[in-house]
């Protein structure tokens, strides 16, 4: 197995708007559509997209969405076997609005995500040992996180953490354990409390968690790039020029992207080139994981050199 994500699924309710709506008021909207979602799940397809041998292990309700989930995650290859029903409970849901400006704001319900716990990962833990490294997000329960940091570390297998909805009371006595922690900007900046209005400051609050023990802090910052912070030095990698459509999932694609490419031969910043021009070009195109390329389609644009 090249890649484990223990993580979320959600489906994706897209509303393309206008503008939104105040209290009490209705408003029209010009389009809509349906997807399959989750930061988890995200990561999981773009790192199979791209042609990495990946795992899922999830969970998903018992309504009218599960079946679906777990045959989008066959349709891209990905080894469902810990991908698991919760009897009585919904599916992880999002209802996303993307605005004009292809900007969006996303609200999760977590459903059957909640209950993903750290025996889950103890289940999974023969097929575990196998992978070249193991993705995190925060869309589960904290404890499940901490487990697959500690599995991870246990079994000198790498671990990706994407602390992706930031929170608070995240433990840096776990995360340090991990080996690449990929913040956006906004999470970057509720995690330590710092601002991160320019690169001076972006690179100051990661330099906060360095010292805090992370060994490698890559902060995604749209489409301003991404900086990739060590003890040692800090360094940019520009982004690509392109039109945005919808930025929705952009973030999971760079992980699912940099995860493919990091396992293939180590090298951290082609990893972050090519996650980067991945990341661009997921943008052009509506949707999360409907948006994400392959690995043709990355390398025909790479060719273009936008
Ligand atoms: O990062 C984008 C994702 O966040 C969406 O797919 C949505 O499901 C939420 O998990």
């Amino acid at each position: 197995m090249d890649i484990a994500v223990i993580g979320s699924n959600m489906v994706d309710l897209i509303s393309y708007i206008d503008k939104m709506p105040k209290e009490g008021e209705t408003l029209e909207a010009p389009d809509f559509e349906i997807g399959c979602g989750g930061k988890g799940a995200n990561q999981a397809v773009a790192a199979a997209k791209m042609g990495s041998k990946v795992m899922l292990v999830t969970k998903v309700g018992d309504d009218l969405f599960a079946d679906n989930t777990i045959q989008n995650l066959e349709n891209h290859g990905i080894d469902t076997e810990f991908t698991n029903k919760v009897s009585g409970t919904s599916s992880g849901v999002a209802p996303i609005f993307v605005d004009q400006e292809s900007k969006n704001r996303i609200l999760i319900i977590k459903g059957a995500n909640q209950h993903l716990m750290p025996a889950d990962v103890e289940r999974a833990t023969d097929k575990l040992k196998t992978a070249s490294l193991i993705v995190l997000q925060l869309e589960i329960p904290l404890p499940t996180v901490y487990r697959a940091i500690e599995f991870g570390y246990e079994h000198g297998i790498p671990v990706i953490l994407n602390p992706a909805p930031a929170s608070k009371e995240l433990d840096f006595d776990h995360v340090c354990k991990s080996d690449f922690f990929i913040p956006n900007e906004s999470e970057l900046e509720i995690l330590t409390g710092m601002p991160v209005a320019s690169d001076a400051q972006i690179r100051q609050a990661a330099s906060v968690l360095i010292k805090k023990g992370v060994k490698n802090v890559i902060v995604t910052m749209g489409s301003k790039g991404v900086m990739w912070v060590t003890k040692e030095k800090a360094q940019t990698v520009e982004s690509h020029k392109v039109t945005a459509n919808d930025t929705t999932g952009a973030g999971d694609a760079f992980i699912g992207c940099f995860a493919h490419f990091f396992v293939k031969n180590g090298d951290v910043l082609h990893a972050i080139k090519m996650a980067t021009a991945y990341a661009a070009l997921s943008v052009t195109k509506r949707g999360t994981q409907s948006s994400y390329p392959t690995s043709e389609e990355l390398e025909e644009f790479l060719n273009k050199g936008v």
